[in-house]
């Protein structure tokens, strides 16, 4: 019989274990490793990219593609001081920081245990300052603080200054949205927790623009299609939990925040953010939009056509933070006859890799050359994310694809060269089945 022991893992044990998988199978490795590491940097290997690909989709499709009024954007990331003085965040993005006198190693205030004591010798801790978490550059050769710029600290912006352009393009009526995803950065004092809180990231985000007397409406809908998408994507629900952000905790421009929070192992904390950004960005960037009056009213005389700044509703999403959580929810372990073995229980959609190709033995070239012209070639030319997996033994080759979560592993054996069929393995219940080489594509596509 199978027990999982997921709830029986220790919370310390769990993070070290998932680390090193991410490393082990190819998913995340640290930043500049060879050299030291850069703390809060990581780098995305094979199957960590096509798992950030796969949720990056998702949320595409659901969010852009399958809807009518919203727009998709890829704004740089340099851009001008003024739109981060314009947005607030020269003066006002910053967390507060204690040095220490003794060994001079910062710390963000508001998460040390003691405000006196250095947490890592002990010496005595200097005063509380203000430390802005943009990273700032220079852009041309030129000295003069002119040439100043910053690598934006959040998508957000990209959208508000191409409001105008995307209005004057495509012509939208309220309600509408920009939709974004790239790479964020922020100078964090103490990044921590592997992909939870880093310098560099990746923010998935939508700015919806609607008049205002309409926010609430917007904002509950809103907080359910975040709920919808968590959930779609294969987030564990039951550590899914909503935070009314409190006027203090909240960011400088929203009136009103709800934080999506997670049960890391390392203590429940954000995963996503639903924020009401009312008309603060449109107005600091002195854009605003002509509210035409709807078909119906505008054949009748009855309405006119007035200008206006709209309010935002913007939800916000952390690529590597929904990975994390993703990986926390399908991440099991059980035993079966003594033998533990751990496996990621992805949706086939979202898993890197859909099925392995294996020859029973690799030195038979009769095996290999069936399995790689007859099922890995038409496989991958369909589904793209294929494996071919012929290295050490049938049962190490299942724990490595475990272990990536792929859904099904297909073996070539040498009955396969008689009947033209194949050993499809199930992930989740070790179950084997005999499926005719003809059938495979309509197989897996039946299950994804
Ligand atoms: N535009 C709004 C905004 O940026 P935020 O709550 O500061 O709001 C949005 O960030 C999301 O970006 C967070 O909910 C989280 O998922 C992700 N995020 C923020 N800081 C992060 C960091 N240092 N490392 C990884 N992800 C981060």
């Amino acid at each position: 019989m199978k027990k999982e022991k997921k709830e029986n893992l220790q919370e310390n044990d769990l993070m070290e274990k998932i680390v090193s998988l991410c490393k082990r199978r190819g998913f995340v490795f640290q930043g500049s490793e060879i050299y030291g590491g850069l703390g809060g940097t990581y780098d995305w290997g094979h199957f960590g990219v096509a798992l950030k690909n796969n949720i990056k989709q998702s949320w595409w499709k659901k969010f852009v593609d399958s809807r009518r009024d919203m727009y998709g954007i890829d704004a740089a990331i340099l851009m001008r001081q003024e739109v981060w003085q314009a947005s607030g965040h020269v003066a006002g993005f910053a967390d507060p920081m204690s040095e220490c006198e003794k060994c001079k190693m910062r710390f963000r205030a508001d998460q040390l245990e003691d405000a006196k004591k250095c947490p890592e010798c002990g010496g005595k801790l200097g005063e509380v300052k203000q430390f802005n978490m943009m990273f700032s550059t220079r852009v041309g050769a030129s000295q003069d603080s002119s040439a100043t710029s910053y690598l934006r600290p959040e998508t957000a912006q990209g959208m508000f200054v191409n409001f105008k352009n995307t209005v004057d393009a495509f012509h939208p009526r309220l309600p509408f949205g920009l939709a974004q995803i790239g790479k964020a950065f922020r100078n964090e004092i103490t990044p921590r927790d592997f992909l939870f809180r880093q310098r560099e990231f990746e923010q998935m985000e939508i700015e919806y623009f609607i008049r205002e007397e309409d926010w609430e409406k917007h904002f509950e809908y809103w907080r359910g299609e975040m709920l919808s998408w968590m959930q779609e994507v294969g987030l564990d629900m039951a550590k899914v939990h909503e935070l009314e952000v409190l006027k203090e905790d909240r960011a400088h421009y929203s009136s009103r925040t709800v934080d999506f929070e997670f049960d890391y192992p390392f203590g429940k904390k954000e995963l996503f953010g639903l924020a009401y950004r009312t008309d603060f960005d449109l107005k600091n960037h002195k854009l605003e939009y002509i509210d035409e009056p709807a078909d119906a009213e505008a054949m009748s005389g009855k309405g006119k056509s007035q200008k206006i700044v709209p309010h935002v509703i913007e939800p916000t999403f952390g690529v590597d933070r929904a990975v994390l959580a993703l990986i926390l929810s399908v991440y099991v372990e059980d035993e079966k006859d003594g033998e533990v073995r751990s496996y990621l229980k992805f949706k086939p959609n979202i898993a890197p890799v859909i099925c392995a190709v294996s020859p029973l033995l690799k030195n038979k070239p009769e095996l290999v050359e069936y399995a790689n012209k007859k099922v890995y070639e038409p496989l991958k030319a369909e589904f793209g994310r294929v494996a071919w997996d012929d290295n050490g033994n049938i049962g190490k080759r299942y724990r490595r694809q475990d272990e990536i979560g792929t859904p099904f592993c297909i073996v070539v054996d040498f009955d396969t060269l008689t009947d033209d069929s194949v050993t499809v393995r199930d992930r989740d219940t070790g179950e084997q089945e005999r499926i005719k080489v003809a059938d495979l594509k309509k197989y897996i596509k039946e299950k994804i």
